[in-house]
């Protein structure tokens, strides 16, 4: 009977869905929907602060309330910074007969009247009392980093989460944390696969929402290793996460410790950029984690704190503060809260900054597509030891060549004229200069699918492109209630999993970021929608 009920509803469903793609697929209607689709609204990458870089394994109630506390006296949680992420050192490995984690209660003690020692609720609530929100860290093998390599203080071993999947993340949704970040260091020591064991964390999750309600957004860290962007994009069928690129920015700076004289540097800021380029897998809430950020921590300079800051809004992902907020000049709190520098980050097409044009060695143009039609946030980065020239121009930009061009320095919010043909500046040594330019979009190109169906695997072929890493708008409707998947091939190779959110009974669009290389009108890309009915995709525009 039930499976009766099932699919009339379904075929209910596919009946619009029909009528829907029928009435995008007729010529002229096709423009009109497009012309009328809404851009969906997609998770954005989370901000917030994370204990390691400055704490390492000494993190305890305490600091953490401090830090919570300077997260809103700071002015910080007004400007969207909202996650308090407690990383390793919060847990030594210890479980009771039934497998629950048992914390240590002079660590975590009780906070308010009637709260337990050792029960990790009494922090939660402490940070949730300040309308923040807090995160919690585990790894995906048996043992954790802190065996493996311990920083300061004993290594200890069974910190990591392998056999107790469901029953930690439960634990963690149940002490009502928001947020969890899962390390890689016992999974790499037992040559486990990463993208099958954080697919598994994935489905624990789900469950873990599932049985409380509450929401635990989904933090990768297995530093690059096995290509995360290949396969990390909605893996296990999350809605939203990011996955770190690379290796750690800085070994933790922890004050008046042994480790107190390290210090940050801007080459492996560098390295770590470079490290979580790949646009193509950065899309629909779904993004590369470049790693917590070391704006503020000793050993970088007021400047490159700011090219810092440019650097990781230019990728649009995480902003997750490193420095012991309590301590922040007031140079490094400008630079973390500048509310044009961090919208460049937070634009609502959530897609990463891409690099056009290198006009020398080490000279580079950068331009992140923003969500206003015709805006680009462009970064002309000098990596050379000397001030050099960086020039762009529109078409760097793809933007009509013919309109004229504002440029705004996003820093100063100073006007800098017009973008006539090209923009000769001089960037100083080791320097950014960040821009706001607004131009009008050059021509987009529609297609439409060349076979497939409503639901079903639809192809758009003899695609051209003007620039490799092409902008791709997809026109679909999903009339679900919950966000579906599809499955984007392009040119038979390269594969990313494109979450679809709800649409409504209309179509909407998202955006993303695609490699089409084939030279002329060759290039093809298959969309493999999964679901029942599945998302329509109703049409591509590529600029
Ligand atoms: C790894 C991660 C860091 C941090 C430490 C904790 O090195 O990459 O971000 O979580 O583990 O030990």
């Amino acid at each position: 009977m039930q499976g009766i009920r099932e699919s009339k509803a379904a075929s209910g469903a596919l009946a619009l869905l029909l009528t829907l793609a029928g009435m995008f697929l007729s010529e002229g209607g096709a423009l009109l929907a497009q012309s009328a689709a809404k851009q969906v609204a997609v998770p954005l990458p989370p901000m917030g602060w994370s204990s390691w870089n400055s704490f390492s394994n000494t993190i305890d109630s305490q600091i953490v309330m401090d830090q919570a506390k300077a997260m809103v006296s700071t002015g910080m949680a007004k400007d969207g910074y909202k996650y308090i992420n407690i990383d390793e050192g919060w847990w030594l490995g210890a479980r009771d007969a039934e497998g629950n984690i048992v914390v240590d209660g002079k660590a975590w003690p009780a906070i308010a009247p009637g709260e337990k020692p050792g029960d990790m609720a009494n922090i939660v609530r402490y940070i949730h009392g300040l309308g923040l929100k807090a995160g919690i860290y585990t790894d995906a093998g048996k043992d954790g980093c802190g065996t493996v390599a311990p920083d300061l203080g004993p290594g200890y071993p069974n910190e990591g989460s392998e056999n107790h999947y469901e029953q930690d993340f439960l634990q963690f949704a149940n002490w009502g944390f928001d947020y969890v970040k899962v390390d890689w260091c016992g999974g790499d020591k037992e040559n486990l696969d990463p993208a099958v064991q954080y697919a598994e964390i994935a489905r624990a999750i789900a469950r873990a929402e599932q049985i409380t309600g509450h929401r635990l957004y989904f933090s990768i860290c297995n530093w690059g290793k096995n290509s995360p962007w290949t396969w990390a994009p909605g893996v296990g069928g999350v809605t939203a996460d990011i996955w770190r690129t690379g290796g750690d920015i800085v070994a933790p700076i922890v004050a008046n410790t042994k480790n107190s004289d390290r210090r940050a540097e801007l080459k492996e800021v560098f390295r770590e950029f470079d490290e979580a380029n790949h646009p193509e897998a950065q899309h629909t809430g779904f993004y590369n984690d470049p790693d917590m950020m070391v704006v503020g921590m000793p050993g970088l300079t007021d400047q490159q704190n700011r090219v810092h800051m440019a650097l990781w809004a230019m990728s649009g992902g995480p902003l997750l503060v490193g420095a012991d907020l309590t301590k922040l000049s007031d140079a490094s709190l400008a630079a973390l809260t500048n509310p044009a520098v961090l919208a460049i980050d937070q634009d609502a097409l959530g897609l990463q900054a891409v690099k056009v044009a290198e006009v020398g060695k080490g000279l580079e143009v950068w331009s992140k597509a923003l969500s206003k039609s015709g805006q680009r946030a462009v970064l002309l980065l000098n990596r050379t030891a000397e001030a050099a020239p960086i020039s762009v121009t529109r078409a760097d930009l793809t933007l009509l060549d013919s309109s004229a061009s504002n440029v705004t320095n996003l820093w100063s919010g100073k006007h800098l004229g017009p973008l006539v043909a090209s923009y000769p500046v001089p960037v100083p040594a080791n320097d950014a200069l960040l821009l706001l330019v607004q131009g009008k979009e050059a021509k987009v190109s529609t297609y439409k699918p060349a076979a497939g169906g409503p639901g079903r695997k639809v192809a758009f072929t003899y695609v051209s492109a003007t620039h490799s890493m092409a902008r791709v708008q997809i026109i679909y409707a999903n009339l679900d209630k919950t966000t579906r998947f599809a499955e984007l091939r392009v040119n038979g190779c390269i594969a990313t999993r494109i979450a679809l959110p709800p649409t409504g009974t209309t179509v909407g669009t998202v955006t993303i970021q695609s490699l089409l290389d084939r030279s002329g009108a060759s290039n093809v890309l298959e969309f493999s929608p999964t679901g029942d009915p599945g998302p329509v995709i109703q049409s591509i525009s590529i600029q």
